[in-house]
């Protein structure tokens, strides 16, 4: 390997995943650190009013957004929610989308759910799950107006990169998700991922630079994650593509 090579990203090795229940697309990433964390009395008791009324877990069951959000509007989903700071500010800015906030982590979601009661934020509905399974099996192509993946988990050791959520099999299913002219829009604080990401974006044929209006804003708030990066100086990149429109 030169040593221009050894510098640029590698993709993970694809393991195809067909089985006996139907072929799997893409090679099986699980993105995300399992962590425990209990509810506080108040979280418990926003989740047990809210969950009913807007929270799903993750299931094979194709999402049917009009009818959950009550309304035909833009759909977009945020993949990785965390405590859901930009979910809830960005919903807020964008009343005319529905929103759909995806999050294996109960304690960001139960923040999120407060955040939406107290706030009285009608264009938000939570996801609890593999955003990996929601793109494969909840979303139908061409379906959403934006995809957010703000501060995915960077996996830094080579070993841990098949980890990472944004490799090529995730951007060919997020393309394929996108509706013609959607956003995909990600911002990351850690360089090499961000170079990882750029090469692996841009070598989608699906995407392209977005240089037409779309119903989805770029102005994003400093999420939770972000704030903890800006304190350790790190510098943020911001990457968005739009889905080619024929
Ligand atoms: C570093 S945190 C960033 C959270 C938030 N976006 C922020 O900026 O504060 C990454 C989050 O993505 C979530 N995550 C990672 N992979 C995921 C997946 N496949 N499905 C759903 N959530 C995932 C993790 O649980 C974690 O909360």
């Amino acid at each position: 390997m030169n040593e221009a090579d050894q510098h640029a990203p590698q993709a993970p090795e694809t393991e195809r995943t067909d089985d006996s229940t139907g072929s799997r697309l893409h090679p099986r990433v699980t993105s995300f650190r399992s962590r425990r964390g209990a509810l506080t009395d108040a979280q418990q008791k926003s989740w047990d009013r809210q969950w009913p009324l807007i929270g799903a877990d993750v299931s094979d069951t194709p999402l049917d957004a009009t009818t959950w959000f009550g309304r035909d509007a833009p759909l977009i989903i945020e993949i990785g929610s965390g405590t859901g700071t930009a979910t809830a500010a960005m919903a807020k800015a964008e009343p005319h989308v529905n929103l759909v906030a995806i999050e294996v982590y109960r304690p960001g979601l139960a923040q999120l759910l407060q955040h939406v009661e107290r706030d009285e934020i009608p264009n938000i509905r939570v996801l609890r799950g593999d955003a990996m399974d929601v793109l494969e099996n909840m979303v139908a192509p061409g379906s959403l107006t934006g995809v957010r993946v703000f501060f995915p988990d960077p996996w830094p050791k080579a070993r841990h990169h098949k980890r990472r959520l944004l490799q090529p099999a995730t951007f060919a299913m997020i393309a394929d998700r996108l509706e013609p002219g959607g956003v995909l829009h990600v911002a990351t604080d850690h360089a090499d991922y961000a170079e990882w990401i750029e090469e692996f974006g841009n070598a989608e044929p699906l995407l392209t630079t977005l240089d037409w209006e779309s119903p989805m804003t770029h102005e994003r708030p400093v999420t939770k994650f972000e704030d903890k990066a800006h304190k350790v100086g790190s510098a943020i990149t911001e990457l968005i593509w739009g889905k080619i429109r024929e």
